[in-house]
């Protein structure tokens, strides 16, 4: 086959971000963050080689979706054994930077009685030293904050472990991510890449871009026996599209599925969450990859979660995006590694960190980032926000996640925005237990009881309806339920109709229907004009 021959990547293959054979989310790109899930993975890793078939059982069983259970075949149980030994080998030095992150805590607990903190220097950790402040908080208590940006920069940024895995998507069905490491397979293309390299760009702009075979494989560094897995994965004619701009006198909504809503007016696109379908993936109607415009103007993360902002997804949006508007968290805390950092190390060069009530103006409207309250464990997270988007005279609220716990909170944002046309509202109101993200960045580990009642909840029936009377709108829509069927390896959720967040949406739109205020619990695509 010639190398000069123009090809197309085929629309379904899928480019899975790996770091270390796990799939890659947010938390395992900062160092500190990274380090402290390879300990976490190491421990999965071992429980599964003790009791592989309590993994194996638990994996099958929809009620323990979602757990910390390994999914894959005892008969792989040596593949894991190979890449638990392969980790403590080629992870030694983040796994050496945990060791050294338990050490601090162990001093500043023992040492940090109230007096001057700056003895404790000379007896930080060896790894740590130079790379944290230590201080007490209010309550007087000793801790410590990284210098986050430093650590990029430091040996235990291992930016060697990430890498490619491409496939052709089958079904929407993989193994759930936090749990599950990506083992070897012989069939899919794993290629060593770092997540930032261009080469990503050139590869997703293939599947509508002529693309000489040669260069596509010069620029992922194949080896002779992963060229026949690449030129399985291409095509001779296009398959994939880009959609033409949207021209329309009004504001154009549409839903993606879950979080991500698509917003065009007046030539300017706006995003929410990325977390997009393949085409031609088969299953329930959706929007893909395809119904979108050759360029996104401004993405807009509210938190960091691994089904908002989505590693996967935004590698795949990324050459065509131009802003990134993220929360602003830069405050070093082990628990809350800056969005900001993250996602410049991922490649994306204009993103924009915005604090509560910080408006941003855009050709024809405005921005604004809006206090985002609870849904992470208790935990002084400030990687959150949610956005009033105002284009074409049109306000939409997207309020992810938060719930509203406290409505004098937004008592006093109404009184700063006013009303709004239109309302997103997120309503997975019995969430994860905190330590479902949290647990593996906790030097300290929760007790159960603690862990079951600091759940990440969303709003529920009567926090949703508080935001409805506060805000106002025209329409409500319930989204980031997290039911369809492309995020279910990166949340591993089910929902029954007996399930406590669809009774209580179902509750908010009969609420609103009954006031003749048009409400909807979206699923798979939709599409809105106001
Ligand atoms: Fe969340
Ligand atoms: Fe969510």
């Amino acid at each position: 086959m010639s190398v000069d021959r123009q090809v197309f990547l085929k629309r379904n293959v899928v480019l899975d971000p790996l770091f270390n054979h796990w799939y890659a989310w947010t938390h395992l790109i900062s160092p500190a963050t990274a380090a402290l899930n390879v300990a976490n993975h190491v421990k999965i890793m071992k429980s599964f080689l003790a009791n592989p078939e309590v993994h194996e059982d638990a994996a099958k069983d929809p009620q323990m979706m979602g757990g910390p259970f390994l999914d894959c075949p005892v008969d792989q149980s040596d593949r894991v054994a190979a890449l638990l030994e392969r980790t403590l080998v080629t992870q030694a030095k983040p796994l050496e930077l945990v060791e050294a992150l338990k050490g601090l805590d162990a001093l500043l607990a023992k040492e940090g009685q109230g007096l001057s903190l700056e003895s404790l220097y000379a007896r930080v950790p060896a790894p740590l030293r130079g790379y944290v402040e230590l201080f007490y908080d209010q309550e007087n208590r000793p801790t410590f904050r990284l210098f986050e940006s430093l650590l990029y920069r430091s040996p235990f940024y291992n930016r060697g472990a990430q890498a490619l895995e491409l496939f052709e998507s089958g079904a929407d069905g993989r193994p759930f991510m936090l749990s599950t490491p990506r083992l070897e397979d012989p069939t899919r293309l794993h290629v060593s890449l770092t997540l930032d390299s261009p080469a990503i760009d050139a590869l997703v702009r293939a599947k509508w871009t002529a693309t000489s075979l040669g260069t596509l494989r010069d620029s992922l560094h194949l080896t002779a026996a992963q060229v026949p897995l690449l030129d399985a994965l291409v095509t001779d004619t296009c398959e994939s599209r880009v959609s033409e701009p949207y021209r329309g006198e009004q504001v154009r909504v549409r839903y993606f599925g879950h979080a991500c809503v698509l917003m065009e007016a007046g030539g300017v696109s706006v995003i929410t969450d990325p977390i997009i379908s393949y085409d031609d993936a088969g299953g329930i109607d959706r929007y893909s990859f395809s119904d979108l415009p050759e360029t996104l103007d401004y993405v807009l993360i509210t938190h960091n979660h691994q089904d908002h902002a989505q590693i996967e997804t935004l590698l795949h949006l990324r050459h065509r995006v131009k802003t990134v508007l993220v929360p602003r968290n830069d405050s070093g805390s082990l628990l809350d590694p800056s969005l900001k950092l993250t996602l410049e190390h991922l490649g994306f060069r204009n993103v924009v960190a915005v604090d509560d009530l910080q408006t941003l103006d855009i050709p024809g409207g405005s921005i604004m980032a809006l206090p985002f309250l609870g849904e992470h464990g208790d935990l002084l997270i400030r990687a959150k926000t949610g956005y009033i988007v105002s284009m074409g005279g049109r306000s939409v609220l997207f309020a992810a996640d938060s719930r509203n716990m406290e409505p004098e909170l937004y008592a006093h944002v109404h009184r700063w925005v006013g009303d709004v046309d239109m309302m997103f509202v997120g309503m997975e109101c019995e969430g994860a237990p905190g330590s479902w993200v949290y647990g593996p960045l906790m030097l300290r580990p929760l007790t159960r009881k603690m862990d079951q009642a600091r759940r990440l909840n969303g709003s529920g029936f009567e926090q949703a309806a508080s935001l409805v009377k506060q805000f106002n709108p025209r329409s409500v829509w319930v989204y980031a339920m997290a039911q369809e069927p492309w995020l279910r390896h990166v949340l591993g959720l089910a929902y029954t109709p007996e399930s406590i967040q669809i009774i209580e949406s179902d509750r908010l739109v009969k609420h609103c229907r009954e006031r003749e205020l048009p409400c909807e619990r979206l699923y798979g695509r939709s599409e809105m004009v106001l």
